[in-house]
């Protein structure tokens, strides 16, 4: 399988959102091959890009979730909540909200329980900073947080979990990781996730983000080992997004996957 994820961050508000997801529905009209496709826009965009995306092929997606059920929590958002409000996936642990908000692998582990609690697809994010990776610390950083952010959990029936690859300089900074070394990541992840979490192995689904757009989405999707794209920046250029989604598609054609 292939997925093509897309993360509208705080780009844009509800009438671009609707508008984008419209565009996307507009765009694969008429294809026969299509990923699984993704959308996940702002909180208070959901309810209408959900009216939007109903009895679509194309799957909702909040951009955080509340690391508890219930309770007074100003300010957050439950899995119940989300549920309630069309999501079947949810992106945790993002970069963003890591360094900009405190997000702690312990958070990333208790949200990723609540999500799936609720039926919600968790789209953990994980990835190393440039220092790192120019320290040779890559593989061993970015195991050691997704071993942090699923030992423990323990899988309902069927799980499904989505691990992306998100190396912190390649983020809405136009450098993209190469294939090479994003397949060499993606099979510590594999392997890590393995390590902590009884899963069978064709329910993880590990992608690549970080700069991906038209032009190099190509490159990265025909790869085995990259079962999809986290898409930020091109996301909200409909074009773009399209161009991405249309790359999944032709690999799907080439290979049968
Ligand atoms: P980018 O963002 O595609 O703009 O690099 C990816 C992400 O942060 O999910």
């Amino acid at each position: 399988m292939k997925i093509v994820i897309g993360n509208y961050k705080m780009q844009v508000g509800t009438r671009e959102s609707v508008a984008l997801a419209r565009g996307v529905l507009h765009g694969i009209r008429g294809s026969e091959t299509l990923p699984d496709i993704v959308i996940c826009p702002t909180y208070t965009a959901l309810g209408e890009v959900r009216k939007v995306l109903a009895r679509s092929h194309i799957a909702l997606g909040a951009q955080n979730v509340a690391a508890v059920p219930a309770g007074a929590m100003t300010g957050e958002v439950s899995a119940a909540q989300l549920a309630d409000a069309g999501c079947t996936y949810a992106l945790i642990g993002h970069s963003e909200r890591r360094a900009a908000l405190g997000e702690t692998d312990t958070m990333v582990h208790d949200k990723i329980s609540q999500a799936l609690a609720q039926a919600i697809t968790p789209i953990v994010c994980v990835g190393e900073a440039k220092e790192v990776r120019d320290a040779g610390r890559a593989e061993e950083v970015v195991a050691a947080q997704v071993r942090a952010a699923f030992s423990g959990i323990r899988p309902p029936k069927r799980m499904k979990a989505v691990v992306a690859y998100e190396p912190l300089w390649a983020i809405g900074t136009g450098t993209s990781a190469t294939p090479a070394d994003v397949i060499a990541m993606h099979r510590i992840i594999r392997k890590a996730v393995h390590e902590v979490v009884d899963i069978d192995d064709a329910d993880v689904v590990v992608v690549y983000g970080g700069s991906v757009d038209g032009a190099n989405a190509y490159s990265l999707l025909r790869e085995r080992e990259i079962d999809g794209v986290l898409v930020g920046g091109a996301s909200v250029k409909i074009h773009e997004f399209l161009a991405v989604i249309a790359a999944a598609a032709e690999v799907i054609d080439a290979q049968g996957v």
